[in-house]
């Protein structure tokens, strides 16, 4: 058989477009479910989507199908995972592999209590060793990026010196690739909503970490809601994780595409436009059963900023969780939106 050059280009061109690292939307407890990330990829062609943290007690003992299902139109996905026992979180990334995604990343960074009690999360910056363990299980049973996101410190376990430690010794267990967000957390005393707010960011720890370890891929996270602040921060870190904002008002994304990718998002991504194309994505999910506040939960943002923001966010928070609500209901509300723009 010939050797095929430009497929083999191309090959390797969609590879690295799937790999793109440079922005990312952050894992989100109850907020980046399947639904959401359906969204944001209308929206987004181009970012890397992470799903909420999944632990191996649920992935091991529950509904592991129902957790790990996601569309296609997804990719690139990373899972994320909660856990601190190695076999168990080698056997919950064979099977993120298994399902499709396209990282698995480990939570070191959530310091709720729940967290906590189960000993993952944050509190395991306290112990890099063990998360070198973890990371090595992870490695050694699958082929995709296993991948951290951790805190730059805990409690009082927040000097420069620890944090290279930690960077260190999961570096060295066999991860490239650390998604930093850049404030502490404290573990007692704080509520995880406080430890998102109260510590203060400290960006140019994250830098020093990408100018101290300048082959591993860092990818910086924390309070960035411009898409200025994105262009300063690649100018430091391989990649920008965003959270809050890019759920808050999710058509910012398509200024990020526009900006960031140079993707000409002006036909394909107005925002009736995103609606109208995931219309059929609820028409079939509602035929499963999901109801329509499900979905519609996570769209109630997009026209923040515009005229018609108040009444699309009033007339679906009202009406979508009705029994038997049904897509006329998007119909309304775009109708609305659409008389006052
Ligand atoms: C509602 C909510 C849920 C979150 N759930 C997770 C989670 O499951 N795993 C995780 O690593 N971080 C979680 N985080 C933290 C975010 O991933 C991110 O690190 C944090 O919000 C800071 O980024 P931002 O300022 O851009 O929002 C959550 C944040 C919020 C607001």
């Amino acid at each position: 058989m010939e050797f095929d050059e430009a497929g083999a280009l191309s090959g390797m061109l969609e590879l690295m477009k799937k790999m793109n690292r440079t922005i990312s939307i952050a894992p989100m407890m109850d907020y980046t479910d399947r639904h959401d990330r359906y969204f944001l990829r209308l929206l987004a062609p181009h970012v890397l989507l992470y799903t909420e943290m999944m632990t191996t007690g649920a992935l091991l003992h529950g509904d592991y199908q129902r957790f790990l299902a996601f569309d296609a139109s997804e990719h690139p996905v990373a899972l994320q995972l909660g856990g601190s026992e190695p076999d168990k979180l080698a056997q919950c990334a064979r099977m993120g592999e298994d399902f499709g995604y396209d990282e698995i990343n480990l939570n070191v960074g959530c310091p709720s209590d729940r967290v906590k009690s189960g000993r993952f999360g944050a509190c395991l910056m306290l112990e890099p060793t063990e998360v070198g363990d973890c990371v090595a299980a992870m490695k050694q049973v699958i082929n995709i990026p296993v991948t951290v996101k951790c805190r730059i410190g805990v409690d009082h376990a927040d000097s420069y010196e620890e944090l290279t430690h930690f960077i260190q010794t999961v570096n060295q267990a066999g991860c490239h690739i650390f998604i930093i967000h850049a404030r502490k957390a404290w573990l007692n005393g704080l509520s995880p909503k406080q430890n998102r707010e109260i510590p203060p960011l400290q960006y140019e720890t994250v830098h020093a970490i990408k100018r101290d370890f300048p082959d591993l891929t860092i990818v910086i996270n924390g309070g960035i809601k411009l898409t200025s602040e994105i262009e300063e921060q690649l100018k430091h870190v391989d990649g920008v994780m965003i959270g809050r904002e890019a759920y808050s008002n999710p058509y910012w994304l398509a200024e990020i595409e526009k900006r960031i990718f140079s993707f000409d998002t002006n036909e394909t991504c107005q925002r009736e436009t995103v609606i109208q194309k995931l219309i059929p994505y609820i028409v079939d999910q509602l035929k499963n059963n999901i109801k329509l506040s499900s979905i519609t939960r996570h769209i109630l943002g997009l026209y923040q900023g515009q005229k018609g923001a108040r009444i699309w966010r009033r007339y679906l928070s009202e009406n979508a969780h009705r029994q038997n609500a049904s897509i006329e209901i998007i119909n309304e509300a775009l109708q609305h939106a659409r008389n006052i723009i």
